[in-house]
């Protein structure tokens, strides 16, 4: 699948580094949510869902994590751990995160409230509302 990138602008001086993420700038959409992931343990999968409706920008603020990503094409694996690169999750696109730093913190902005509704939790039922009938790749550098 196309892995979407968001080079997001630095402003660093002697002081240190800042980045601002800014709705409809760099940011593609109506930021209504932020949460944060922190102390992940690492051995834990996190995610394992699509969603129908909703748009994510992940951003890995500190550290590192492994995103599997897949649009029903095949799954592939994105590593996110630059703080000035967002990953853009877009509408059905399953998604699985694992190999936590120990110091990860990974910011997510939605474009809505949180709904447990909009969770498609069952890969297969992913594969079928994508594709109408189940099948599985392997997993693709991306
Ligand atoms: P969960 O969906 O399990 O996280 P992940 O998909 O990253 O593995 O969410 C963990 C808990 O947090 C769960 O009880 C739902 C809650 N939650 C909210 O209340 N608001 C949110 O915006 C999110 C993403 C989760």
């Amino acid at each position: 699948m196309k892995i979407e990138r968001i080079q997001l602008q630095q402003h660093g001086d002697s002081r240190g580094m800042l980045i601002a993420l800014e709705q409809d700038r760099n940011v593609p959409f109506q930021i209504r949510r932020v949460y944060y992931l922190f102390s992940t343990k690492c051995d834990v999968h996190r995610g394992m869902h699509a969603h129908r409706n909703l748009i994510q920008l992940a951003v890995p603020v500190r550290g590192s994590v492994t995103f599997l990503l897949d649009d029903g094409e095949g799954p592939c694996e994105v590593v996110l751990d630059d703080p000035s690169q967002g990953l853009l999750l877009r509408r059905m696109v399953w998604r699985e995160m694992y190999n936590f730093s120990e110091d990860c913190v990974l910011m997510v902005l939605a474009d809505q409230l949180y709904d447990p509704a909009d969770y498609i939790t069952d890969y297969a039922s992913f594969l079928r509302d994508v594709h109408g009938s189940a099948h599985q790749g392997d997993v693709a550098a991306c």
